[in-house]
C-alpha cells in the first residue's frame, strides 16, 4: 500500500492523498486579479489529482505584491475574480480536491519586476512603490524599505486577517501564512534583515513576536474545521541566519498558537548564495522540525522523483510532499506517481484512453524509452 497515496487528516479536513501542489507566482494577475491565465492554470492543476492545490502567494494589500502581476486579495474585485476561477476549478478536479491560499507579504522584496522582464527593483517609470520592512535594509541593491512602523504592523496584521476572511468566504480549506523566502514575515524572523531596538528585534522572542501577532490574529478568524499552516525557512543558508533550531523553535511558537501544520522551505532572504538544491535537499527541515516539535510538516524542493517522495513519507519525515516545478513540467505526475508505486488514481473518463496503462504508446512517449536515432 502507498505512503504517498495514504489519505491524511488534518483539522477537520480529509485529503484523499500526501501530494500537494507547491504555490507558484505566476505574475499574470491584473492589479491582484485572477484571468484566464489563472484559469487554465489551476483548472489545470486542479485535474492532477493531487490531495490539496496551493494557490500562489497572494498579496494581503497591494504594496504587498511582488510584482504588478501578483495575485492579490485585497479588493471586492480581487475576490469576485478568484471566485470565479475556484469554481470553475473545482468543477474539473477529482471529487474530494481540497483548495489552499497562501496569504502573503513582499516587503522589501516588493516592487520587483516580473521575472521575465529581468527581475530587478522597478525602476523609475516602472511605476514603483515604497515598501516596508523590519528594518531599512535593502535586500541586495534593490529598494530600501522603510522600518515599519506600530501603525504599518497594525495596518498589515489587519490585512492578512481581511485576506484569510476573504479566503475562507470563497470556499478555501486550507490557509497558509508566508513566512519564508525573504518576504515580510521572514524579514522580522531572521537576524540578518531584523536590526530593530523595539521589542520587534533583538531576542529570537522578539523576532518572532510580529509573525506570532499575525498567526495569532488570523488564528483567531479561521473556523476549527479548517486547516491553518505556515511555510517557514529551514535555513537562510547563511552564518548568523535562521538555521533548523531557530526554525523548530519558531514553529513551535506557531503550533502553540494553533497551527495544523508547517511547510518547510528555505533561502530566499540573502542575495547571491550558492544553495545546494540537490534531490530532497529540504526534507531534513521538514523532519527535523516534525520531530523536535510533533507539527504535520510538508516537505518540498525538489522532489520529483514518485519513490523518493513515497520513501519521505514512508520514513516519517514529513507528512505531505509538495511539488512545483515537476508539476510544471508534468501536471499529470501524480497519475504516474500512482501508476509507478501500483496506487489506485481518478483519472477522468474523458482522458482515459490516454492513460499510459490503457495505451501502449506512452512507453514510447518517455524520452528515456526514445529508440537511438
Ligand atoms: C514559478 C514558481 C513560482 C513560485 N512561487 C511561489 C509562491 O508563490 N510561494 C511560495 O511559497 N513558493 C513559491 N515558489 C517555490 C515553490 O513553491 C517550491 O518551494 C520550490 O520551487 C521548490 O520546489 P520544486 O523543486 O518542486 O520546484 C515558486 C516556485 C516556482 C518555480
Amino acid at each position: 500500500m502507498s505512503k504517498l497515496f495514504s489519505p491524511i487528516r488534518l483539522a477537520g479536513q480529509d485529503f484523499s492523498n500526501r501530494i500537494v501542489v507547491a504555490p507558484m507566482c505566476q505574475y499574470s494577475a491584473d492589479d491582484g486579479s485572477a484571468n484566464e491565465w489563472h484559469l487554465q492554470n489551476l483548472m489545470t492543476l486542479g485535474m492532477s489529482g493531487a490531495g490539496l492545490v496551493m494557490v500562489e502567494a497572494t498579496a494581503v494589500e497591494r504594496p504587498g505584491r511582488i510584482t504588478h502581476g501578483c495575485l492579490g486579495l485585497y479588493s471586492d474585485s480581487n475576490e469576485a475574480a478568484l471566485d470565479r476561477i475556484l469554481k470553475a476549478a473545482r468543477r474539473v478536479s477529482p471529487t474530494g480536491t481540497k483548495w489552499g491560499m497562501q496569504i502573503a507579504h513582499s516587503g522589501r522584496k516588493g516592487s520587483q519586476q516580473r521575472p521575465w522582464e529581468g527581475g530587478a527593483a522597478l525602476r523609475a517609470g516602472e511605476d514603483p512603490w515604497e515598501t516596508v520592512s523590519a528594518s531599512a535594509l535593502p535586500f541586495g541593491d534593490w529598494h530600501v524599505p522603510r522600518e515599519a512602523t506600530d501603525d504599518d504592523m497594525a495596518r498589515i496584521r489587519d490585512a492578512f486577517v481581511a485576506a484569510a476572511g476573504r479566503a475562507i468566504a470563497l470556499g478555501f480549506e486550507v490557509v497558509e501564512l508566508h513566512c519564508a523566502h525573504g518576504y515580510l514575515l521572514h524579514e522580522f524572523l531572521s537576524p540578518l534583515s531584523n536590526a530593530r531596538g523595539d521589542d520587534y528585534g533583538g531576542s529570537a522572542k522578539n523576532r518572532m513576536r510580529f509573525p506570532l501577532e499575525v498567526a495569532r490574529a488570523v488564528r483567531d478568524i479561521v473556523p476549527e474545521e479548517l486547516v491553518f499552516g505556515a511555510r517557514i525557512t529551514g535555513t537562510d543558508w547563511h552564518e548568523g541566519g535562521i538555521d533548523l533550531e531557530a526554525a523548530a523553535t519558531f514553529a513551535g511558537a506557531l503550533k502553540a498558537a494553533g497551527l495544523d501544520y508547517i511547510c518547510a522551505s528555505s533561502g530566499g532572504l540573502v542575495p547571491g548564495l550558492k544553495i545546494p538544491a540537490r534531490p530532497g535537499y529540504q526534507v531534513s527541515y521538514a523532519a527535523g522540525i516534525k520531530e523536535r516539535t510533533g507539527i504535520a510538516t510538508r516537505a518540498v524542493g525538489m522532489i520529483a522523483d514518485p519513490h523518493q517522495a513515497e520513501e519521505i513519507i514512508a520514513a516519517g519525515q514529513a507528512d505531505m510532499v509538495a511539488l512545483a516545478r515537476g508539476l510544471i513540467d508534468n501536471p499529470r505526475w501524480p497519475w504516474h506517481a500512482a501508476e509507478a508505486l501500483g496506487a489506485e488514481m481518478t483519472v477522468p473518463p474523458q482522458y482515459l484512453r490516454g492513460h499510459a496503462p490503457n495505451w501502449p504508446g506512452a512507453k514510447l512517449a518517455r524520452p528515456a524509452n526514445r529508440p537511438p536515432t
